[in-house]
């Protein structure tokens, strides 16, 4: 067989562990065959490529690890699952099976969980805009309900006057915990006195009863003693406003935000080695707790964390649909999973694993998406040996906000399966079609073509 022209390369190696632009690159890719046994060829066999596949074994572990590193440590914890992180309704059974409420922040999302067979008091409706009817219903079915600004204390004082109860609510709250730029334009903020501003507009109005602090302070937080400041300050306005106003404070929900093992550009560390245990985050958090709250109170403390749960459990298989050389040397490929699939590839930089061994030299490659849009590049500069058209690549962890915030833009969105704990493999969303694109078009009678 004659072998085909390859334009030669030099490439300086670089030794050593690292070197000013990170971690020096890997020279053996990794070879991946299976997902939790089940064979990725088999997969892309039955299922397609580009092909999201979920690990039921992984995403109940990562869940159960979280939950007791902080109920190992404090005897009142509930999660809320956050729904916008991923809102499958796969994953979010799952979770609720593990035990946690569902954590919303729209009208939709409330909708999702219910239609799910989650009760009203199960939800905890989060965000900064809740329609009135959204608001009416939540409160008549028991939502916990954390009010994002004045209006919607106005609002909900409408809804309590119209079923003719008092309502509970909690507030959400932002603050200074030295993470910048800080997360200020959710809720009331702490230090400038708008917090306690709104606790007054809430006692003086008399329709609503404060029962509940919430506060977000970010997301890939890396930083442990960033939350034990923010418990620290929610334990303080809590005292504060049941001192002053004899409301009783019944839960602290600190959000979530903790990071996963996914490498965010611009880090030069690896993630092994840059992100704090979910134990370090769980210490700082509950000794803060003890260090704040009076002996004896245990206020139940909510967690929202997402991507922690989730990233790591969710690999997206693509496939090399063309290879190419770059004007400048490089090579590169075009791959059929672009940014339309994998949102979050503008932040982070996935780990990219082979699916069958390739020899070659490794090269810095660029892997562009199938979108005919030139900011389509879904991994640059990783080392790549000569990949063929067919091979697959699998992309790790992609579970956290790429199923929410994927694009339906030039190409449909593929299958997403679940690898069960059994091995048993269940298609959780259908891959797109046309008619999935057009359902709620209307051509106007005297446009049509024929
Ligand atoms: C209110 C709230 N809770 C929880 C989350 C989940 O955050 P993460 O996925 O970073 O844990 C978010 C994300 O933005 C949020 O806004």
């Amino acid at each position: 067989m004659k072998l085909e022209y390859e334009k030669p390369v030099i490439t300086r190696i670089e030794t050593g562990l690292m070197n000013k632009f990170g971690s020096s690159p890997l020279y053996a890719r990794k070879i991946r065959k299976d997902i939790d046994g089940v064979s990725i060829e088999k997969l892309v066999e039955d299922y397609g490529s580009p092909l999201f596949v979920i690990s039921e074994r992984k995403l109940r572990e990562n869940y159960k690890r979280l939950f007791n590193a902080f109920s190992s440590r404090y005897p009142n914890v509930q999660f809320g699952w956050s729904y916008k992180t991923n809102y499958l309704q796969a994953v979010c059974a799952v979770l609720h099976q593990e035990g946690a409420l569902a954590e919303v922040v729209s009208k939709f999302e409330y909708e999702k969980a219910r239609k799910l067979g989650m009760e009203g008091h199960q939800i905890i409706f989060n965000g900064p805009y809740k329609p009135f009817e959204a608001l009416e219903t939540a409160v008549s079915e028991g939502a916990v309900i954390n009010i994002d600004h004045f209006d919607e204390i106005f609002e909900l004082e409408k809804v309590a006057e119209k079923l003719g109860k008092q309502v509970k609510v909690g507030i959400r709250l932002n603050m200074d915990t030295g993470i910048y730029p800080q997360w200020s334009r959710f809720g009331f903020n702490v230090e400038s006195g708008q917090a306690m501003d709104a606790v007054k507009r809430i006692a003086g109005g008399n329709k609503l009863v404060l029962n509940g602090l919430h506060c977000h302070i970010g997301t890939f937080i890396l930083e442990p003693d960033a939350y034990a400041k923010e418990v620290k300050k929610m334990v303080e306005f809590a005292y504060e406003v049941e001192d002053k106003f004899g409301y009783s404070i019944e839960y602290i929900d600190i959000g979530g935000g903790f990071p996963s093992k996914s490498k965010l550009k611009g880090t030069y560390l690896s993630p092994d080695v840059l992100i704090p245990s979910v134990d370090e985050f769980a210490e700082k958090i509950t000794q803060a707790l003890y260090e704040s709250l009076r002996p004896g109170d245990f206020p139940k403390l909510i967690l929202e964390a997402g991507r922690a749960i989730i990233d790591e459990a969710e690999y997206l298989i693509t496939s090399i649909v063309a290879v190419k050389r770059l004007p400048d040397g490089r090579r590169a490929y075009v791959a059929d999973a672009g940014v339309n699939l994998l949102f979050t590839a503008f932040w982070y930089k996935f780990n990219i694993e082979l699916v069958q061994e390739v020899s070659g030299a490794n090269e810095p490659s660029v892997i562009y998406g199938p979108l005919c849009m030139n900011i389509d590049i879904i991994d640059e500069g990783s080392l790549l040996p000569p990949l063929e058209k067919g091979m697959q690549l699998v992309f790790s962890p992609v579970g956290a906000y790429n199923n929410t915030q994927w694009m339906q833009f030039i190409e449909y969105r593929p299958n997403i399966v679940m690898v069960m704990e059994d091995g048993s493999v269940e298609l959780v969303r259908e891959k797109e079609d046309l008619s999935d694109i057009e359902r709620r078009e209307k051509l106007p009678e005297k446009l049509k073509l024929k």
